[in-house]
């Protein structure tokens, strides 16, 4: 009846009354989403999905993450079957998404559910804040989409169309501290899930970094960045630091049976627990060979493949000089690590940066590098 009234009398409708009923129109139709009219006719998220797709989309866009999310539960259709599968297994079909230890923790937090939880995901934010690999983003995302608690979720997106709604001029990181107050005013009671993924929806279709189309928008009447004509330049940033160039090396070695050695990476670090093709610290020193060739995993006639494997990592720049060289049967003994047939190398959990070094060093071997 307050609404009906309030309407009567010209009140303006909420920003979340307006998103809401755009998004029951325009929501995107993404493989672990329910929809607003699916709904309605019964269906319900299932919480198991909406945690996958979540920490997916943590590393990359939506569109990359589709073909990994289908090709998880496909394989892993729950909880229970993804807590079973070998640890390598889900880390070799993360492969490519980049940052391994989301895929550790990953396999670590449906351990814990199927273990300690029954395999139900608990429905709050502070019971799926406990869980590995769930931080105070994933936790609320999850709790709207799955549990539709009142949960205010916080993404790149969402950071900027509340910077354009509220005008906030601070520059990230700062603007943090402003945006996720004024984004908790917005948050309603009622259907939190919806509207934290009408927020993304609107970010990623509508109110996009360049060239915002704020005529299509549900929510122009009432963005003071529109009012001011300031929105396409919020948020604002704080300029970048250059990102440092490392070098380092990697090691190809073959021992004369079609095998190549591969390492793996110790649990803790970068590329934590991935296998690796043997390689050298990675530091910010130019490259010396004489140097590099003290770290080689065997004393064999290493050969340097001409040019560079280059990899951007978020925190730097990547650049590997390649050697090869075939072991002798003492020197393949010798070696630290396993072995492992030349064309199986792409069913191996090798990170992109590897597959790169791998594919430089041997172009021509194995199905891991056809077509490159
Ligand atoms: N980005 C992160 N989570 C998302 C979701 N659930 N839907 C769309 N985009 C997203």
């Amino acid at each position: 009846m307050a609404g009906k009234t309030a309407k009567k009398r010209g009140k303006p409708e909420s920003v979340s009354d307006r998103l809401l009923a755009w998004y029951d129109v325009h929501a995107r139709d993404l493989p672990w989403r329910v929809r607003p009219k699916a709904r309605d006719k019964g269906a319900r998220a299932d919480p198991y999905c909406v945690w996958l797709s979540e920490i997916m989309l943590q590393q990359t866009t939506v569109a990359t993450v589709g073909p990994y999310f289908r090709d998880f539960v496909s394989r892993w259709p729950d909880v229970e079957s993804l807590a079973a599968a070998p640890r390598d297994k889900v880390m070799e079909a993360w492969a490519g998404l980049g940052y391994y230890s989301r895929a550790r923790n990953l396999h670590a937090c449906a351990v814990t559910v199927a273990e300690e939880h029954g395999g139900r995901f608990p429905d709050t934010e502070e019971g799926l804040k406990a869980l590995p690999g769930i931080g105070p983003y994933t936790s609320a995302a999850i709790a709207a989409i799955a549990f539709d608690r009142k949960a205010t979720v916080v993404d790149g997106n969402v950071e900027r169309v509340v910077a354009r709604l509220f005008a906030i001029e601070t520059p990230l990181p700062d603007a943090k501290k402003e945006i996720r107050p004024a984004a908790e005013t917005l948050t309603p009671e009622t259907r939190p899930g919806d509207f934290a993924q009408a927020m993304m929806d609107l970010g990623a279709t509508i109110c996009s970094p360049k060239s915002p189309s704020c005529n299509r928008c549900p929510v122009s009447d009432g963005c003071l960045g529109l009012e001011k004509g300031i929105a396409e330049t919020l948020p604002r940033r704080a300029p970048k630091k250059a990102r440092p160039t490392r070098r380092g090396a990697c090691f190809y070695l073959r021992n004369g049976k079609g095998e190549v050695l591969l390492r793996r990476r110790p649990d803790k670090g970068l590329l934590g627990g991935m296998m690796e093709v043997p390689t050298t610290e990675w530091t910010q020193a130019e490259l010396d060979e004489d140097a590099l060739l003290g770290a080689a995993p065997v004393n064999a006639k290493w050969a340097r493949v001409p040019g560079l494997v280059e990899h951007t990592f978020t925190h730097f720049h990547l650049q590997l000089a390649i050697f090869v060289a075939e072991a002798s049967a003492a020197q393949a003994k010798k070696a630290d690590g396993i072995w492992v047939p030349e064309e199986e190398l792409d069913t191996q959990a090798l990170p992109t940066v590897m597959k790169k070094a791998a594919a430089h060093a041997a172009p021509d071997a194995g199905p891991l590098f056809k077509g490159k």
